[in-house]
């Protein structure tokens, strides 16, 4: 998981310049006052996640101030309507495609569509595209190490370092379609997995992976917040029926959170009594209100605004024919190659901390969050 400075082979360089040459033929008579001549496809997975709105709206906006054409999709969480959203962008001129895919496995043909007719540059956003060549950049945030500050926070904060022990731990996975989870898994897993072995941790509902490998087995489909909380009721009234509790949910993101917690309450835990930790993932606001309500632990903070400008710097040096800065070109191995990535830190957020870093840096106002 090293993250080595680099910056771009020369192969993927000719891939720049076949942009460029793309995108400026296309300047004439469109650029006025020095503006740059792009045409950008923009494909989000869902508008039914703050996270995917923010990251949408900033990078559309980010493009636009630089001149672009950008054309702003977002798919209701369906393959066919993304792939199909993709052609419509094909068609309509896009040189420069961002998708953050839904499920990861089928944007081949499509992408290589996009190669034949418009030998467009594609950028995975977030999440890694597949079982393709015809990926050039990949920017995310280190998802390993995001499940590591999971597995790290719930190591510190019950002393599992120190022996202490044994607690009830019920683990969560996210969606089986989306190569982000395994990371995230891992990450999180490479730290508790000892303790569980040893015993320190116990997993009441038995659902506790043998290896990093079998973390689908308990995945979330589609990251859904109801299938988290129907799969936290079923573990509840299966596996909890006498005085045992729940002392810990590794849950890996803020949507299966809030089902977990409206699963627990309901099931009579109360906030700051016997309540368990809970991680998260992306500080939507309605997790930063859990937050400082002590239904929610902490949750991983990715600045998504970070994620908009290395995307947007990305283009615009394909648009120049400059090299393309990344900073990882070993992590992500897409099946077909080893797709060159920018990969940036992510942050813990706990209630300490949440004015500091959410509020003072402007991602969330004080008053989505009730203060
Ligand atoms: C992941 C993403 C997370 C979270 C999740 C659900 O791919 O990295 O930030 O949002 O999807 O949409």
């Amino acid at each position: 998981m090293s993250i080595t400075k680099k910056v771009l082979a020369l192969g993927a360089v000719g891939l720049m310049a076949a942009g460029l040459a793309a995108c400026s033929s296309e300047a004439e008579g469109s650029t006025e006052g020095g503006a740059v001549d792009c045409n950008v496809g923009i494909s989000m997975p869902t508008r039914s996640l703050e996270r995917w709105i923010n990251d949408g709206e900033h990078l559309e906006k980010l493009l636009k101030d630089e001149g672009c054409t950008v054309d702003l999709q977002y798919a209701d969480n369906k393959t066919n309507k993304q792939i199909s959203q993709i052609q419509n962008q094909i068609a309509g001129g896009a040189k420069i495609l961002v998708v953050a895919p839904i499920d990861g496995e089928v944007l081949s043909p499509v992408l290589s569509e996009a190669k034949k007719t418009q030998d467009a540059v594609v950028i995975s956003y977030d999440r890694l595209i597949n079982g393709t060549e015809d990926v050039d950049y990949y920017a995310t945030f280190d998802n390993y190490r995001v499940g590591q500050l999971q597995g790290e926070f719930i190591e510190e904060q019950l002393g599992l370092a120190d022996g202490e022990g044994p607690f009830n731990l019920e683990p969560f996975a996210g969606s089986p379609d989306d190569n982000n989870a395994k990371f995230f898994f891992s990450g999180a897993w490479d730290v508790l997995l000892p303790y569980v072995e040893n015993g320190q941790l116990e997993v009441p509902s038995g659902k506790a992976p043998k290896s990093n490998d079998d973390w689908a087995s308990i995945g979330i489909q589609g990251w859904a917040s109801d299938k988290a909380q129907a799969e936290m009721d079923n573990r509840l009234t299966s596996f909890y029926t006498g005085d045992e509790k729940v002392d810990v949910v590794l849950s890996p993101n803020d949507s299966l959170a809030i089902g977990i917690e409206a699963s627990l309450k309901s099931a009579g835990y109360t906030p700051g009594e016997d309540y368990p930790l809970i991680t998260g993932q992306d500080a939507d606001k309605a997790n930063v209100k859990a937050i400082l309500d002590d239904e929610q632990s902490m949750t991983v903070w990715k600045d998504t605004r970070q994620l908009g400008d290395t995307v947007r710097d990305m283009i615009m040096a394909i648009i120049a024919g400059d090299e393309v800065e990344v900073n990882d070109t070993e992590t992500y191995d897409n099946g077909k190659k080893v797709v060159p990535s920018y990969l940036l830190e992510p942050q813990v957020v706990t209630k300490e901390n949440v004015q500091e870093k959410l509020i003072d840096s402007g991602f969330i106002d004080a008053s989505d969050v009730g203060l």
